[in-house]
């Protein structure tokens, strides 16, 4: 049974990646999901804000200038509120690296061309194997057009490409108007791979005490068919590799993600529910699978669900919109 993959120039035994959360945040995590089979890691991501403020109290600005920022800066989260900051995330990488044998991938977090990006080379240097940009951003200024926000993305790639040699996977969100668009231009500015999709930070309100509560869901495989969309329509029609991320938690979602065209599956709810030893059953789960329905390699299944061939993709989506609504019965 075959089931090896190439994500990012890199050889993986299978497409089983522990997607960026805390179970890497020490070395013996690190170290526990290897043994649990991931064929790659992500690390948590270190903030453009985290960078940006280093550099500021490098210079001593914040305290100079501590009146103009006190609110501005009374926002961002304190710097102890972060598992590592900018000098220790670049020691973890390297004892990570020491640690284990498979890839490990730095995650840098912003969403604007800045001086932070300098980290991204500081973050190869460490050794990482490839590094995950994840562009998060919610824009809520109404002067700021779709245009501005996807040039400003562009952008961003652009200069992480200048700034290292090692690949460049970007991670987004899904809410752009042109999405598929905007992912070619990612891929024209050189990202190796686009990971499909973050999840948003979505705060509900307590009505009692009429605050606003942060809430962190964890996912299950429902998400997964935003996911499977959209890598459906992206497969075929850009040259960087797939990665999804979201609602991955059973063998049958890798097989789906792969049909619908990924290169790698991303897992951390699932491994935040049952332990990284979950990697070991969905991997086990994987090979059974393919067995009985007699596939010889997962990348024989690679795509043969996407949208490639279909000679009308936007009549296609609306004609299922139609169908699947009309097909609704009380
Ligand atoms: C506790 C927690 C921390 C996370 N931290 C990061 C992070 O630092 N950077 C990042 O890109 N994604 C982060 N994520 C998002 C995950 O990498 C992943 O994209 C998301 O949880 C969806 O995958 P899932 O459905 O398998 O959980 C985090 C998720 C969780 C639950």
């Amino acid at each position: 049974m075959n089931l090896s993959t190439e994500y990012l120039g890199l050889s993986l035994p299978h497409p089983l990646v522990a997607g960026a959360s805390p179970l890497a945040d020490d070395v013996d995590g690190v170290r526990r999901l290897e043994d649990a089979g991931a064929a790659a890691i992500v690390l948590r991501s270190l903030f453009e804000e985290q960078i940006t403020r280093e550099q500021l109290s490098e210079f001593d600005n914040l305290e100079r200038h501590g009146d103009s920022f006190a609110e501005a800066t009374s926002y961002f989260p304190t710097p102890d509120a972060f598992a590592l900051g900018p000098f220790e995330y670049l020691n973890h990488l390297r004892r990570a690296k020491e640690a284990v044998r498979i890839p490990v991938i730095a995650s840098l977090n912003g969403a604007t061309p800045g001086g932070w990006i300098e980290y991204g080379r500081q973050m190869e240097q460490a050794g990482a194997d490839a590094l995950e940009l994840n562009l998060y951003r919610i824009s809520t200024n109404p002067d700021t057009t779709s245009a501005d926000i996807e040039r400003q993305a562009i952008e961003t790639v652009r200069e992480v490409k200048k700034a290292v040699s090692i690949p460049v996977a970007v991670k987004l969100s899904p809410f752009y108007s042109a999405f598929a668009h905007l992912a070619r231009e990612l891929d024209r500015a050189g990202a190796d791979g686009l990971v499909l999709f973050n999840r948003f930070y979505q705060p509900d309100i307590d009505a009692e005490e009429l605050t606003a509560v942060r809430t962190l869901h964890l996912s299950n495989s429902t998400e997964l068919l935003l996911r499977l969309h959209w890598m459906a329509i992206l497969s075929g029609r850009v040259r960087a590799s797939l990665a999804v991320t979201g609602g991955v938690h059973t063998a049958l979602d890798v097989v789906k993600a792969t049909m619908a065209g990924a290169h790698v599956t991303q897992t951390v709810s699932a491994l935040l529910i049952h332990g990284p030893g979950h990697l070991r059953t969905i991997l086990a789960d994987l090979a059974a699978w393919l067995e009985q329905h007699e596939w010889d390699s997962l990348s024989r299944m690679r795509g043969n669900m996407n949208l490639s061939k279909v000679p009308d993709p936007d009549a296609y989506e609306r004609s299922n919109y139609m169908l699947m609504l009309r097909g609704w019965r009380t």
